[in-house]
């Protein structure tokens, strides 16, 4: 039998990065169904497209009340809570909007999309498991990311809190704090997609990493899906309100 046998599971921010990646480890883990969310149609279209299981396509804003309201989640066993977007500046720097913005896609869409899974997986009665993206910018204090460091410390303290709530209903629901991750996020910050245009992505993680990683490089998506998919699994049955560190060092 595999790991997701059985499992209903909605994944947001499906379309790319580390939801793309989750999303083939589920499928090919067993799932029988995932429900696949994003605000990039033609992206999540193509994608889905390529999974070996049952897909059901939610398009939309996860910050958007009437997105959750509309959807079917019936039967949820288990849900990745990743969807979010990035940017940079100063706090003396940084646009009200930009703020508004980070906090609305990160914070907003995450408790919406996390009260929509409890509910659902509650309603199937039969408990389940919840992993929420974080990110160590959430934990460790660095210039620049004021509103993004801000939206994961909040997420990070949300996915606990859910965690005490949801144990009464078997709801398992932990957190994942990567460090850099070789994804599309980075071209959000505009001094960043200006070097990776000028330099290529690679040269670019790699001068990234060198500066802060210990390890000395960012993680690929897949190497992220890995642990979401344990934090999910049976593997972790005893584990609720963790935050998983997986940084290469770069918050020591
Ligand atoms: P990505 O940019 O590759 O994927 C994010 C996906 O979310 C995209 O498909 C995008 O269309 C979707 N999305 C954005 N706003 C949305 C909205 N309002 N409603 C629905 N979908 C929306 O980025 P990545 O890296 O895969 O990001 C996934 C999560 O991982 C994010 O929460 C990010 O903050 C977190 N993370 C990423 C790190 C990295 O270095 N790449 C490090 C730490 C955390």
């Amino acid at each position: 039998m595999s790991e997701f046998d059985n499992g209903v599971i909605l994944v947001t921010g499906a379309a790319s990065g580390i939801g793309a990646a989750v999303a083939t480890r589920l499928a090919s883990d067993g799932a029988k169904k995932l429900i696949l969310c994003d605000c990039n149609e033609d992206l999540l279209r193509d994608f889905a497209f390529s999974l070996p299981c049952e897909r059901q396509m939610l398009v939309g804003d996860v910050s958007d009340e009437r997105l959750w309201a509309s959807a079917d989640l019936t039967g949820l066993t288990h849900a990745v809570v990743n969807a979010g977007i990035a940017t940079g500046g100063t706090i003396d720097s940084l646009a009200f909007a930009d703020w508004r913005r980070v906090m609305a896609v990160n914070l907003d869409g995450a408790f919406l999309t996390l009260q929509a899974a409890m509910r659902a997986i509650a309603a199937a009665g039969r408990g389940g498991a919840i992993v929420v993206t974080a990110s160590v910018s959430g934990i460790k204090a660095e210039p620049g990311v004021g509103a993004y460091g801000a939206s994961k410390a909040g997420v990070l303290q949300l996915a606990r809190i859910a965690a005490k709530e949801g144990a009464a209903s078997r709801i398992r629901v932990n957190a994942i704090a990567p460090g850099g991750v070789e994804t599309p996020i980075w071209r959000d910050v505009p001094e960043i997609r200006e070097m990776i245009e000028e330099k290529g992505e690679d040269a670019v993680f790699k001068a990234m990493a060198q500066m802060a990683t210990p390890l000395g490089r960012f993680a690929r998506p897949e190497e992220i899906a890995e642990q979401i998919a344990f934090l999910l699994s049976d593997r972790a049955a005893f584990m609720t309100g963790a935050c998983l560190v997986s940084d290469g060092g770069y918050s020591l």
